[in-house]
């Protein structure tokens, strides 16, 4: 019988990367994902909202194409999340499963600061947290820029801006994102990087925690 050490050994990491629009998330995923196939290992990159069906019916929300009610959209979200764990073809807990890491821009932190303002935030958190299908991350790294710097990575980079990207909103999430923590407490293994730094202090600090997250099997 495998010693339970050995057993866990075999199921690969789920790290969740989260911040705010305009965060550096994008950038700082395929540094991780960069380091840890040059190491060796095996990573899936992955994204909430998904490429799924549901996945476009939130984009076009999103993007203001679309009214949808708060609720409405935490449920799109939801169903987009079970999918995205569950489905056999490309799910999060196909590749945990063979022992595959998988790094996922966004989760469930987002609907909760994200669709938790308008939507009552105890019945967004009890609908994720309470579902069996959805698993639970084994970190999930906030890159925490303030709203400012946001705003002006959005507006070099963007034509475009979808409905939570002005700087109001962007500040009622931030404040969220940290109220959100702060009520999950324990239960998550949630840490804070200091992302208005340079894209290269950011990115030692993001791979000192997956390789302590790699190290506490
Ligand atoms: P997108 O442009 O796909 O990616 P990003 O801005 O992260 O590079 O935008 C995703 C948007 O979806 C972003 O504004 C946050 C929002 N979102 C929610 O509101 N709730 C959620 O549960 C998730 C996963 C995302």
């Amino acid at each position: 019988m495998l010693k339970d050490n050995e057993s866990r050994s075999a199921v690969g990491k789920f790290i969740v990367i989260e911040g705010l629009d305009g965060s550096g998330k994008g950038t700082q995923i395929a540094l991780l994902e960069k380091y840890i196939k040059e190491k060796g290992g095996q990573v899936y990159v992955t994204a909430e909202p998904t490429v799924s069906s549901t996945g476009g019916m939130i984009r076009d929300a999103l993007g203001g194409l679309v009214q949808r009610d708060a609720y409405e959209l935490s449920a799109l979200f939801l169903a987009d999340r079970i999918f995205h764990n569950v489905n056999p073809h490309n799910g999060i807990r196909k590749y945990i499963d063979s022992g595959i890491d998988v790094i996922c821009d966004r989760y469930y932190y987002s609907s909760f600061a994200y669709q938790g303002i308008d939507a009552d935030l105890d019945w967004v958190m009890q609908m994720n947290l309470g579902c069996s299908d959805i698993l639970r991350p084994d970190m999930c790294i906030y890159l925490d820029v303030d709203t400012d710097l946001c705003d002006k990575r959005i507006s070099e980079n963007r034509f475009d801006r979808e409905i939570y990207e002005n700087n109001e909103a962007q500040k009622r999430i931030r404040k969220r994102f940290f109220e959100v923590f702060d009520k999950l407490g324990d239960t998550q293994n949630i840490r804070i990087v200091n992302a208005a730094r340079s894209v290269e202090e950011v990115s030692e600090d993001i791979i000192k925690l997956f390789e302590e997250l790699k190290n506490n099997n």
